[in-house]
């Protein structure tokens, strides 16, 4: 049975992708620091991946313990989620952001090197096309943009693995994801972040359960349907299949990948009150808002081509905009 590594997998999307991984038959090994997630969730993917897990706990930046695991564990590929990942905080921040994303990357990868495991799957971001040429976006368009210092760590990332994939025979993968939300249908486990929300679904639930008054729509003059910004929202679940789609594509080819980016997304765009609408309409709870200016460092509109994707990796989405509210909705709800 083939070992993966996933770096922040008691995460969101690192807490969906172990489950995956686990019911497709992988072995897991996680690393995590609990600075953005708890050790609660470890026992839930258990209980839905039906198998252990080994589980480490320690920041990446300590280059010592990561040799320690994997002296320890045999690991044939590694995906790395762990990092931070608040916008608006990198911008205050940039070096702790800097410092923790490109560390950590620059870690794992050294020590991958020394025991020769060349697979890598990075948590990249659609931030990467910045405001994007043409729509839909696909991986032929310049993905070397960013708004903010967290943007920017996703391109150096996709740098890094480019880099060595030149210099060395590798499997260099990075996800670009869209706008994940949703959860596991369980309910067991899903999205808690710390404080106030900054995006966009999760705030929505804190208006949902009284946590916030209102929704701040940021902007409604942008060149879309209804003038507030269009994203391409992607269910949890259908982004963690895809780690898996290239886990498997890793170990199936008869050739090294080298470096190859791959967007992870549903093709769709959906407005900010398209989905305070959905929102109501799928869990019957009506969401106040109010129009704001516009957000620093947003973009219009931002939705995938993912058919790369489906051609090389045979992945596509199967969950659809109201299984994603209604999941969303169903997790923190049952979590408060
Ligand atoms: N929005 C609001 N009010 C809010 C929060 C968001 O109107 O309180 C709007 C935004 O202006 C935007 C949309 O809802 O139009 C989505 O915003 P999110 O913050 O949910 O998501 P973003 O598209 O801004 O950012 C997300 C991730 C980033 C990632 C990026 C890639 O948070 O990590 O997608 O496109 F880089």
């Amino acid at each position: 049975m083939k070992k993966i590594l996933v770096t922040g997998g008691l995460g969101y999307i690192g807490s969906h992708t172990c489950v995956e991984l686990l019911n497709s038959g992988y072995d897991v090994v996680v690393i995590d620091d609990l600075y953005n997630s708890k050790l609660s969730v470890k026992e839930k993917i258990e209980e839905l991946g039906k198998r252990e897990i080994s589980f480490y706990e320690f920041d990446l930046c300590d280059e010592d313990a990561l040799r320690k695991v994997f002296e320890k564990e045999k690991i044939d590929a590694v995906i790395n989620f762990a990092g931070y990942k608040a916008v608006g905080e990198s911008v205050e921040k940039p070096i702790k952001y800097y410092h923790n994303n490109l560390v950590s990357l620059l870690n794992l990868m050294q020590v991958m090197d020394e025991f020769d495991c060349r697979n890598l799957i990075f948590s990249s971001s659609a931030t990467v096309y910045g405001d994007p040429e043409k729509l839909p976006i696909d991986e032929l368009q310049p993905a070397t943009f960013a708004t903010n210092p967290y943007g920017y760590t996703k391109v150096m990332g996709e740098q890094f693995m480019k880099d060595y994939a030149h210099a060395k025979s590798a499997n260099m993968i990075a996800l670009r994801y869209f706008n994940p939300i949703g959860a596991h249908k369980s309910g067991l486990i899903g999205e808690s972040p710390n404080g106030i929300p900054n995006n966009l679904m999760p705030y929505i639930c804190d208006v949902a359960s009284g946590k916030q008054p209102f929704l701040r729509v940021f902007g409604n003059d942008y060149d879309t349907k209804d003038g507030t910004g269009v994203r391409d929202y992607i269910h949890v679940v259908d982004l963690a299949k895809g780690h898996v789609k290239a886990v498997d594509k890793i170990f199936n080819s008869d050739h090294d990948l080298g470096f190859v980016a791959y967007n992870l997304g549903t093709g769709q765009g959906y407005s900010v009150l398209e989905m305070v609408d959905a929102f109501k309409r799928v869990n019957g709870i009506e969401i106040a808002y109010e129009i704001c200016p516009r957000r620093n460092g947003d973009v219009a509109t931002c939705y995938a081509n993912p058919s790369k994707a489906l051609e090389e990796l045979g992945w596509k989405t199967e969950y659809g905009l109201d299984d994603m509210i209604k999941d969303h909705w169903n997790f923190i709800a049952k979590n408060q």
